[in-house]
């Protein structure tokens, strides 16, 4: 989703915006813009398409080549088309005040209504060109930045985050937000703000994050931070637990498979000093004040988007099955639409990797309004919904900038199954079949490691199967939600359709696709259910469908059955999503590789989803 960088400070800003806005592209845009305040005016560039074009399109003029003070944007539209006209920064009616924005303006039509009347001109499309009108016409009036932006933004309904800048004093720019993360980077004579913490990492670790209904005001030298109503707040500077390393591809092709193959550490790094072993238990800190709301619940409630929403869709079959809690999984985007019947005695866990999906954010704050207790399964250090949770584990899997979510997913499940043991435990589980079940996550990351370890035949399958048109993958019980996810992986890099079925649900309408240009993706673990899911490839072969099947390495009978077999190590069964959605990402990865998109930065996708 859109990107914000900011510069005040000593040396050209240009190169550090630029650099900044690609480091944000991972976040998904369409288009992207740059302002500089030089000779007493502001400058705007702007157009559709990538970054490098933007950079391409500037020449040394109009102070690009010296300006010490800009800002830059990248665009992923919701109003108006992609377009350089309604690309960000936006100019006031004067041109003496640039703003860029993240998010939505809900009320931005009675606002244009409004100015349209008091004689203004709008040239694009966008409720952000309304909200620099709005903030110039108020400017006009009081003559301070700070306030024009407080009193424009008090007529405000719906998102923001947003950095302005006027033409009349050099000396500071003005940075606000609602529902869309802000963070401003201190460093040595020059500040920063952006909406990523990547975006700043390569000048400052220090960084102070905004809290919804904040302002900043920030100059070279120092910030000083307001609420809307203009009481002062403090804020703490907290350092960055994070390195360049990590946001770069080293030596990948694309981030996407970096991530997949950084998953053997990743989930380590999710039980590290978590996962007691020999006690057969789990210690989690971020739980430990809420333990005995959490042992009281009468119910667990799941609710996530797309991918942390399978993750949640596993997790049911972990609580339920495993800890004996009786879990509902909701999507986060319709929680809030349908009045839900939440209350006090509920736990509410809310699964996201970037913690600020606004649709997760809106079901953690519906959920938290009635009652319940919420905690948030996150990546993001210090994102809103990790703030905002009464309690929470942190997955801790590391900046993902693939679009496509991998191993944040298989982090997701590992803390999922922590917090599941930990449950169990403290529900009367013994220590003897604790320790099992802790041997088994214990063993996880080695076995990711091998099913990795084969990645060229999953390479093979892949481009045999780079022409179709269609997929279908089938699982049951717990592999339903990876078939979900596979298919999800699937449709979103490489624009292949693809539908996630419970594989005995089949038989009841998606059978009618298959024939011999079908393949079918099925999950057949070795399992209580491994028969059952036989039968179904049965169904499937009988109408000459092409079976790819991720077996468990010990399976001889599938090899008859299936024209391609990949091999996964065996664990407990609710534990292998972890295992069966690795051949699912390679897959799609080998696919959409084949196939010629541009894998990290998929069409029409965003990685972090913070409009409705
Ligand atoms: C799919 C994907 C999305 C996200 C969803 C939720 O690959 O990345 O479906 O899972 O937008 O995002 P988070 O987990 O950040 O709340």
């Amino acid at each position: 989703m859109c990107g914000i960088v900011g510069y005040i400070g000593h040396r050209n800003c240009v190169p550090v915006i630029l650099e900044g806005l690609r480091r944000l592209e991972y976040r998904g845009y369409d288009s992207a813009g740059i302002a500089v305040h030089s000779g007493g005016a502001i400058h705007v560039q702007k157009r559709a398409g990538k970054v490098a074009d933007l950079a391409g399109s500037l020449d040394g003029g109009n102070g690009f080549l010296t300006a010490t003070f800009g800002m830059g944007h990248t665009r992923w539209a919701t109003h108006g088309e992609p377009n350089d006209v309604n690309a960000h920064p936006h100019g006031d009616a004067s041109g003496r005040i640039a703003l860029i924005h993240n998010g939505i303006i809900e009320n931005y039509s009675s606002i244009r209504t409004k100015l349209l009347r008091e004689g203004h001109v709008f040239r694009g499309g966008t409720d952000t060109e309304v909200l620099a009108h709005l903030i110039g016409a108020v400017y006009e009036k009081v003559g301070s930045l700070h306030e024009a932006v407080r009193l424009a933004l008090s007529e405000v309904d719906g998102t923001y985050g947003i950095v302005v800048m006027s033409a009349d004093d050099p000396s500071h720019m003005v940075a606000a937000r609602r529902g869309s993360p802000l963070l401003i980077g201190v460093g040595q004579g020059e500040h920063f703000v952006a909406s990523d913490a990547s975006a700043v990492i390569e000048h400052t670790r220090h960084v102070a994050y905004l809290s919804d209904g904040e302002i900043a005001v920030i100059t070279a030298d120092g910030f000083r931070t307001s609420t809307i109503d203009d009481v002062g707040t403090e804020k703490v500077v907290e350092e960055l637990n994070l390195e360049l390393a990590q946001i770069e591809r080293g030596g990948y092709d694309h981030f996407m498979l970096k991530e997949i193959h950084e998953q053997p550490s990743t989930i380590r790094d999710a039980m590290r000093g978590r996962l007691l072993v020999d006690e057969g238990n789990v210690k989690l800190g971020g739980l430990q004040h809420v333990m005995g709301r959490l042992l009281s619940a009468r119910r667990v409630i799941v609710t996530a988007c797309g991918t942390s929403w399978h993750a949640g869709l596993v997790a049911e079959y972990m609580l339920e099955q495993i800890a004996r809690i009786p879990t509902e999984v909701e999507y986060a985007s319709e929680f809030r639409y349908r009045n839900p019947l939440v209350n006090i005695d509920d736990v509410v866990f809310l699964i996201s990797q970037s913690g600020e999906t606004a649709d997760t954010l809106a079901a953690l704050r519906e959920a938290k309004s009635k009652g319940a207790t919420v905690l948030g399964v996150v990546n993001v250090v210090g994102s809103t919904i990790a703030r905002e949770a009464h309690g929470g584990v942190y997955i801790h899997a590391g900046p993902e900038i693939g679009v496509a979510s991998t191993k944040a997913f298989t982090s997701q499940l590992t803390v999922m199954a922590l917090i599941t043991l930990m449950l169990a435990r403290a529900r009367g589980m013994s220590r003897e079949d604790g320790q099992i079940l802790a041997r088994e996550i214990a063993s996880l990351p080695e076995k990711v490691q091998q099913i990795l370890d084969g990645a060229d035949e999953v390479k093979r399958i892949a481009h045999e199967f780079a022409g179709a048109r269609n997929f279908l993958y089938l699982g049951r019980g717990s592999n339903f939600p990876v078939a979900l996810e596979g298919a999800l992986k699937l449709k979103e890099i490489s624009y292949i359709h693809a539908e996630g079925y419970p594989a005995a649900e089949m038989k009841h309408g998606p059978i009618a696709l298959i024939d011999e240009r079908m393949p079918v993706v099925v999950v057949v673990p070795k399992d209580a259910i491994y028969e059952k899911v036989l039968s179904n490839i049965q169904e499937v072969r009988a109408r000459k469908g092409r079976i790819i099947a991720i077996a468990n390495e010990d399976d001889d009978e599938i090899t008859g059955l299936a024209e391609f077999v990949i091999r996964v190590p065996r664990t407990y069964g609710f534990f292998g999503p972890i295992l069966n959605i690795i051949p699912l990402q390679l897959l799609s990865y080998y696919i959409a590789v084949a196939c010629g998109t541009n894998v990290d930065q998929p069409r029409n996708l965003a990685k972090s989803v913070t409009v409705e």
